[in-house]
């Protein structure tokens, strides 16, 4: 199973601002970029934050088959079921929810989307790679994360991502509370995670990297 992420980020590392509102970091090109890649996906996977921050519509892709539309949440606060994400019945959604849901937040979104009770996370199975087993037993070839910076820590930091796509946008956003492209605990020089460049391409005023991880745990979660 391949993971791979897809993020725009600001010179300085952002990927939105303090206020973490909606607005568009990248161009009309990444956004084709982002279509593009999201063909290659079977499922997608965006944490509750990012959802709070659009109440986006589907993560539709252009391809015939949709991709599952995937989200991370501890207990689905501050999400309603009446959102356009939740709407289209031509997706699958499968939302991955802390085992302290209660049963009844969790039925409010039954109709529309499948729920799966992470268990309590340790330090061999945090969510993450809750999430990657269960994505792999359904037979799941790939799976994409479109951030934000919280969940991107939990899968980095698993060593789940194995390319990283990044589309470095000409702007400066600041912030010490902004989303970065990676936020959580974050490394200790030790620990830091190593890539190698696959690509580079400069468009506009822009730059399409791809990174690949020189470390993945991928193989060793259970199939
Ligand atoms: N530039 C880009 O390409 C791009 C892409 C995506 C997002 N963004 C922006 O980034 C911002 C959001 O990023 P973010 O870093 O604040 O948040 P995020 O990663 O989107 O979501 C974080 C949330 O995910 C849930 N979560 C994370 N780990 C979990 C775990 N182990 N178990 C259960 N739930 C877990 C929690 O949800 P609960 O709070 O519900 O528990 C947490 O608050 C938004 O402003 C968005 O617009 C930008």
């Amino acid at each position: 199973m391949k993971v791979f992420s897809n993020l725009a980020m600001s010179l300085d590392g952002k990927i939105a601002t303090r206020s973490r509102e909606l607005f568009l970091l990248g161009t009309p090109r990444d956004h084709q970029e982002m279509q593009r890649l999201r063909k290659q996906a079977d499922a997608i996977l965006i944490g509750a934050s990012t959802l709070r921050s659009y109440k986006k519509p589907n993560l539709i892709s252009k391809a015939k088959t949709q991709p599952i539309n995937a989200l991370l949440s501890t207990h689905l606060d501050g999400i309603s079921p009446h959102w356009p994400f939740f709407q289209d019945p031509k997706v699958h959604r499968v939302l991955f929810v802390g085992h302290t849901l209660s049963p009844a937040r969790a039925k409010k979104f039954e109709k529309t989307s499948e729920l799966v009770l992470l268990k309590p996370p340790t330090k061999k199975k945090p969510a993450s790679v809750q999430i990657v087993e269960w994505f792999k037993k359904r037979g799941t070839k790939s799976l994409l994360i479109e951030g934000g910076g919280g969940i991107m820590w939990d899968f980095s930091s698993a060593h789940l991502i194995q390319e990283y796509h990044v589309t470095l946008t000409p702007k400066i956003i600041g912030g010490a509370t902004a989303a970065t492209l990676v936020d959580g605990r974050g490394f200790l020089p030790k620990e830091i995670l190593n890539l190698k460049l696959k690509q580079c391409r400069v468009i506009g005023n822009e730059i399409y990297l791809v990174y690949q991880a020189l470390r993945s745990s991928l193989e060793a979660t259970s199939r």
